[in-house]
């Protein structure tokens, strides 16, 4: 039996379907878990038709593969992923690549490039997106690190990536951690996209009164403008009758979110370089505040909130597909602003036009809006915002009204919107020349003598306050 072209270790969902997906493309794949039993009944289920190669230890693994190893580690993030790192240490040869192709933490990635190259082992940190149905049939794929390890395992992923206009969605994206950081704020823009999107269902039914299936049709109207495959997936979440009972199931679903932590990362890591992320933000603060769904409840019986019913009106629903849609421009503006700005402070060199290229398929934030963004930034020096690009400005121009309204109308209502409100201020505050700045200034010197700057003058300048 021939060697196999690539090794995947961790057979959960994703190291399964990525396995099919690149046997499917006419290599041989062998495959490893660390529960045997699980390799097993993949192997019976799914890959005795197939090139798929079930081994039981790690050294058999090895073995397997044809020289140099391309391995490709699909576990859990975190632990895990040393662990094998570990074990594989010894058993591979100088000039080995591993990939891998979990959400580890990029700080997490960075060590692990060193200690491989230590080793004389190559070493690509990849993000991969779209899922479960993504990793079979095509998800989008984020690889950085060595770039040699790129040259040999490239074209294979390439190949198992989504395909648009006869082009991957997979291309090597910079050195060190850039792969799972462009990961990272893809999963930072999806929260902020998927906060929205529930605060735009939240008005309908609650300030409109509108059912699941009347929702549904706004959405899937509201994504012939955007082609997202998040507005899509909520239309067709918004029509699923509840098979346990009567009505949707939307209906019957407890109003907490929880979260694996790529958003706070994002949010973490744009806190640390100074970039103001507040969607996405708000968007990870929003799932906090689903969490404590006993403490809303005691707190809301102590104040007696009363939300208006149907105090939103008919004309509402044009201003909110305004709203979303610009909130949703937000998000990606502000992911790409971080990725622009931690590429020059981590050496990525980020090709910000092929990032928003390789997201036109396979992953979570798939949408046809990918095409204007990946022009707006065709060409360096980059604009300072996507705000700012010039075929973004009239889509803000006319959308930015509808938004002030629509944030006007929830406060009225008394509903929270922080996703589109953090949008909303994002535009307000990076527009307005003059924010109300000097008052920190002068308050930061009053109090503490940490000096200031005037508008007359320059260098800088201290006070001694009042008395
Ligand atoms: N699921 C998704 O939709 C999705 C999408 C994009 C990216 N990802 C990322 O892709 C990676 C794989 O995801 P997944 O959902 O398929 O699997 P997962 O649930 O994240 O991890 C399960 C895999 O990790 C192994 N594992 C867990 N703890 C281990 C340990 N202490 N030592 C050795 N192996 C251990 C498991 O082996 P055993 O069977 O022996 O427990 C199993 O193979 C993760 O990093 C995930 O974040 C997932």
């Amino acid at each position: 039996m021939s060697d196999s072209d690539i090794g995947v270790i961790g057979m959960a969902v994703m190291g399964q379907n990525i396995a099919l997906n690149i046997e499917s493309n006419g290599n041989r794949v062998s495959v490893y878990n660390r529960t045997g039993s699980t390799t097993e009944s993949f192997y019976e289920e799914r890959g005795t038709d197939k090139q798929i190669v079930p081994t039981y230890d790690l050294e058999s693994f090895v073995d397997s593969l044809e020289r140099p190893r391309k391995v490709l580690l699909m576990v859990k993030a975190g632990k895990p992923v040393d662990i094998f790192i570990d074990k594989l240490i010894p058993l591979l040869d100088e000039g080995d690549v591993i990939v891998d192709g979990g959400n580890s933490d990029f700080h997490d990635t960075e060590r692990r490039i060193e200690t491989a190259e230590d080793e004389g082992l190559l070493y690509l940190g990849t993000g991969i997106s779209g899922g479960e149905y993504g990793a079979l049939h095509g998800p989008s794929i984020m690889p950085g690190g060595h770039e040699e390890a790129y040259e040999i395992v490239g074209p294979l992923l390439e190949d198992a990536a989504a395909q648009v206009d006869g082009e991957p969605c997979c291309a090597y994206l910079g050195p060190h951690s850039a792969g799972h950081y462009v990961k990272m704020v893809h999963n930072g823009i999806e929260y902020a996209v998927m906060q929205s999107i529930a605060e735009a269902y939240w008005l309908m039914a609650q300030g409109l009164e509108m059912d699941p299936p009347e929702m549904s049709d706004q959405f899937a109207e509201w994504n012939e403008r955007v082609g997202a495959y998040l507005y899509e997936i909520t239309a067709d979440i918004l029509r699923q009758k509840d098979d346990r009972g009567d009505g949707f199931l939307i209906n019957k679903i407890l109003d907490t979110a929880k979260q694996k932590g790529t958003g706070k990362w994002s949010v973490q890591s744009a806190l640390d370089y100074g970039v103001p992320v507040p969607t996405m933000s708000a968007a990870v603060e929003g799932r906090f505040l689903s969490a404590v769904k006993d403490e809303r409840g005691r707190i809301g019986g102590q104040y007696k909130v009363r939300r208006p019913q149907q105090s939103l009106s008919q004309e509402f629903l044009d201003d909110l597909e305004e709203a979303l849609y610009i909130s949703t421009v937000s998000s990606y503006a502000q992911g790409i602003k971080l990725l622009n700005v931690a590429s020059e402070e981590r050496g990525y060199d980020l090709d910000l036009s092929t990032v928003a290229r390789i997201w036109k398929d396979g992953c979570i934030i798939r949408s046809t809006l990918l095409d204007p963004i990946r022009t707006a930034y065709d060409e360096t020096p980059y604009p300072d915002n996507l705000i700012a690009a010039p075929n973004f400005q009239s889509e803000y121009n006319d959308a930015i009204p509808a938004l002030r309204r629509v944030v006007q109308a929830a406060r009225a209502a008394a509903l929270p919107v922080p996703g589109h409100s953090a949008s909303l201020d994002y535009f307000e505050s990076l527009t307005s020349p003059d924010l109300p700045a000097n008052m920190i200034q002068a308050q930061r010197d009053c109090f503490g003598a940490h000096t200031y700057e005037r508008r007359d003058a320059e260098g800088t300048f201290h006070t001694e306050w009042g008395e």
